[in-house]
C-alpha cells in the first residue's frame, strides 16, 4: 500500500468503542473531550441535558515525538488509528437503546462518577449488558475527580474495586479522570490502545450490516428528476460492502401484517464524511441506494440487516431459546420479589440492533418458546438479550441462545 493510501486508511474508523455507565456520570462529556464533538443533537436532549439516542463521534489517535498518544494532530508524528465512539444513554428507561448500541461495540469504556456511591443501578446494568453481549475489552474510568476530596476519591475507588470483584474486570485498572477538565485523558488513550485493539476481521466473510438509521435526504418539494434515493445508516459487523453491489434488506418493509424482503443496489457509500468505494467494520456507514426514499424515511428500516441477496439468516416469527439469567443483576434491589417468567409474559428481545417483543407461549426449565411481534432475521446459536418489564421499565435479566 502506498504511504498516502495507508495514511488515508488510518483516518477511517476501524473500531467502535461504547461509552456506558449510570445517568449523568459523564459519558457524553468524555466523548466530547475525546472527539471534540457534542453528541447531544436532538432538541429534547439539549433541553434536558440527557442522552436519549445513541450518539456517534470519531477521533484519530496519534503518537507524538516522545512516543506518547495524543489527539492533537499538530503534535502527532504518526497516525495510530481512527475509532468511533458510541455514546449510550444512561437513563434507566433507555436500556433497550443501550443494548442496540452494545451489539456494535468492539470494546467499551465504563464510566463511574466518584461523587456517587458505586454501584448505581445502571452502572450495574450496563456492566451486565457488556457481559451478556460478550464485550470483554473494557476500560474502567472513575470520573469527576475534580469534584471530590482525596478521601472520597479513595473511598470511591474501593467501592468500584469491590463492585468489579467477580466480574471479568476484576483486575482491570481504574483510571481516575475529569472528563470535564481533561485530566488524565492521555492515560485513557493508552488504555484504549492497550485494552481495546481493533479486532481481526475477515473481510471475505459474507457481509452483514446492522441498520441503525434510515432516512429520506430530499428537501420537501425537490424536483422529481433530482430526487436522491433512500439512505440507510448503520454498522458493518462482518465482511465489506462495495458500491455497485446488489444488497438485500431483511426482514424488510411492513406491508399489512407481513414483512417483505427488499433488494436494491448501493450507489454510494460514506464513512466519516468521506466517499468510499468499499467499507468494512468500524464506525457508521451511510449507504446511498436506489430505493424510493419513501421506503427509507423516518427510520423505517431500523433493526433490519443488510447483506448479499439470499445470504442472510432466516426470518423468524417465533424463537425457541435456551435461557441464561445473570445472578449479578438479578440479585440487585430492582429484582427483589420478582416472580419467575410465566406463560403469557411479554419479554423484550434484542438481537443485534433489532428489538422485538416476544410473548412466552411455552416454558420448560430454561427453555422458552416465544411468538414475536416483529420478525427478526437471525441464525441458530445466535445470542438474544432478554429484558423484562419491572416497575414500568425494561430490565435486563439475561440472554437466550436460539435453538
Ligand atoms: P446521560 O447520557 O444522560 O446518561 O448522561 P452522561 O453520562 O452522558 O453525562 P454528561 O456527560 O451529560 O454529564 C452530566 C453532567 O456532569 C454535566 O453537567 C457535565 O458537565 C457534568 N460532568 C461530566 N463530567 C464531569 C467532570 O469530570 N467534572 C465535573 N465537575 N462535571 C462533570
Ligand atoms: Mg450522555
Amino acid at each position: 500500500m502506498s504511504k498516502l493510501k495507508e495514511i488515508n486508511q488510518k483516518l477511517i474508523p476501524e473500531a467502535n468503542i461504547g461509552l456506558v455507565g449510570h445517568v449523568a456520570h459523564g459519558k457524553t462529556t468524555l466523548t466530547k473531550t475525546l472527539t471534540g464533538k457534542l453528541t447531544l443533537s436532538h432538541s429534547e436532549e439539549l433541553k434536558r441535558g440527557i442522552t436519549i439516542r445513541l450518539g456517534y463521534a470519531d477521533t484519530t489517535i496519534y503518537k507524538d515525538k516522545d512516543n506518547k498518544y495524543t489527539l492533537d494532530e499538530k503534535l502527532g508524528v504518526q497516525i495510530e488509528r481512527t475509532i468511533s465512539f458510541v455514546d449510550a444513554p444512561g437513563h434507566e428507561t433507555l436500556m433497550a437503546t443501550v443494548l442496540s448500541g452494545a451489539s456494535i461495540m468492539d470494546g467499551a469504556i465504563l464510566i463511574i462518577s466518584a461523587v456517587e456511591k458505586c454501584p448505581q443501578p445502571q452502572t450495574r446494568e450496563h456492566l451486565a449488558a457488556l457481559e451478556v453481549v460478550g464485550i470483554k475489552n473494557v476500560v474502567v474510568v472513575q470520573n469527576k475527580i475534580d469534584l471530590v476530596s482525596p478521601k472520597r476519591a479513595m473511598e470511591s475507588y474501593k467501592e468500584i474495586k469491590n463492585f468489579l470483584k467477580g466480574s471479568n474486570l476484576e483486575n482491570a485498572p481504574i483510571i481516575p479522570i475529569s472528563a470535564q477538565y481533561g485530566i488524565n485523558i492521555e492515560v485513557v488513550l493508552s488504555a484504549i490502545q492497550e485494552i481495546i485493539p481493533t479486532p481481526k476481521r475477515d473481510l471475505n466473510k459474507n457481509p452483514k450490516m446492522l441498520v441503525a438509521r434510515s432516512f429520506d435526504i430530499n428537501k420537501p418539494g425537490t424536483d422529481v428528476e433530482k430526487i436522491a434515493g433512500g439512505v440507510v445508516g448503520g454498522t458493518i459487523i462482518d465482511g465489506k460492502l462495495k458500491v455497485g453491489e446488489e444488497i438485500e434488506i431483511r426482514p424488510g418493509i411492513k406491508i399489512g401484517n407481513n414483512y417483505k424482503i427488499i433488494n436494491t443496489k448501493i450507489i454510494g457509500l460514506k464513512k466519516a464524511g468521506k466517499n468510499l468505494t468499499e467499507a468494512g467494520p468500524g464506525g457508521l456507514v451511510g449507504l446511498m441506494t436506489e430505493f424510493d426514499p419513501y421506503i427509507t424515511k423516518s427510520d423505517s428500516l431500523v433493526g433490519c440487516i443488510i447483506g448479499k441477496p439470499n445470504k442472510l439468516p432466516e426470518i423468524r416469527n417465533s424463537l425457541s431459546l435456551k435461557v441464561q439469567t445473570i445472578k449479578r443483576i438479578v440479585q440487585s434491589e430492582d429484582f427483589k420479589n420478582v416472580k419467575p417468567m410465566f406463560v403469557g409474559e411479554n419479554l423484550l428481545l434484542n438481537v443485534g440492533s433489532a428489538r422485538t417483543v416476544g410473548e412466552i407461549k411455552k416454558l420448560k426449565q430454561n427453555n422458552i418458546e416465544t411468538n414475536l411481534k416483529i420478525p427478526i432475521s437471525a441464525d441458530r446459536d445466535e445470542r438474544v438479550v432478554i429484558s423484562r418489564l419491572i416497575n414500568g421499565n425494561w430490565k435486563l435479566i439475561g440472554y437466550g441462545i436460539i435453538q
